[in-house]
C-alpha cells in the first residue's frame, strides 16, 4: 500500500513509520509514496528527505481552509496513495478533503478520543494528574477526533511529575502503535471494533 504521511512539525511518527517501512513491520506491506507539509519550515520534512522519501509542501499560511485542501487533495491525489496518515499535521481536515479519501485516511492522537479531542492532549492528562492515559489510532472523519478508534493503547503515567515526562513516555507508545495499527490495518486482521468495520468495509 502507498503512503501519503502527513506532517507540520518535528515528525517523530514519521520517522517511525519511514523506519517500520524500511526495515521494520511494515516492510514489504507499505512504502512512503509522499510526506507532505502544510509548513515549508517543519523540521519533519527534512528529516524525511534526510530518510530518502519524497517530500511536497504547500503552505497553508493566511489560505481559506475548503481551498487550500482542494488543491492539497490534488496533490496527494498525483502520489496515488492508498492511505493518508496524518502525523502532526495541525489542520482540520475539511469535508472535502474528508470526502476525496473516505475510510482511507488515519490520524493518531495522544489520548482517548472519547474523553480528549483536540490540542493539548498530554498537558491535560498532566494537569489532571491521570494515572494513565491512552494513545489513540483512529479513521477520520468529518469530526474533530470522532472517527472510529482502530487501536488504543495505554500508557502508564504514575510517577511522570513533569509534562515533558508524560510526552517521553507516551510518544514511545505512539511510536509503536502506529506502525503496528497500520501493519495490523493492511494485513487485514484488525480486531472488530466499534465503528471500524463499516468504514473499513467501504475501502475494500
Ligand atoms: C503527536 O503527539 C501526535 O499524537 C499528535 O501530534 C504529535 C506529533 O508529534 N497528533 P510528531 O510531529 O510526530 O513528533
Amino acid at each position: 500500500a502507498r503512503l501519503a504521511i502527513l506532517l507540520s512539525g518535528r515528525g517523530s511518527n514519521m520517522v517511525a513509520l519511514v523506519q517500520a517501512v524500511q526495515r521494520g513491520g511494515l516492510h514489504g506491506l507499505a512504502e512512503v509514496a509522499v510526506v507532505f507539509s502544510n509548513k515549508p519550515d517543519a523540521p519533519g520534512l527534512d528529516t524525511a528527505m534526510a530518510l530518502g522519501c519524497p517530500i511536497d509542501c504547500l503552505d497553508s499560511q493566511g489560505r481559506k481552509r475548503a481551498e487550500y485542501d482542494a488543491e492539497v487533495v490534488s496533490i496527494l491525489t498525483g502520489y496515488v496513495p492508498d492511505y493518508i496518515v496524518l502525523a502532526g499535521y495541525m489542520r482540520v481536515l475539511s469535508p472535502t478533503f474528508v470526502r476525496a479519501f473516505a475510510g482511507r485516511i488515519l490520524n493518531i492522537h495522544p489520548a482517548d478520543t472519547h474523553l480528549h479531542q483536540g490540542l493539548h492532549a498530554y498537558e491535560w492528562a498532566f494537569n489532571n494528574r491521570l494515572p494513565e492515559t491512552k494513545i489513540t489510532v483512529h479513521l477520520v472523519d468529518e469530526g474533530l477526533d470522532t472517527g472510529p478508534v482502530l487501536a488504543q493503547q495505554s500508557v502508564d503515567l504514575r510517577g511522570a511529575d513533569t509534562l515533558a515526562e508524560v510526552e517521553r513516555r507516551g510518544l514511545a507508545v505512539e511510536h509503536q502503535l502506529y506502525a503496528e495499527t497500520l501493519a495490523r490495518l493492511l494485513r487485514g486482521d484488525l480486531p472488530t471494533l466499534a465503528g471500524a468495520p463499516a468504514a473499513l468495509d467501504s475501502t475494500t
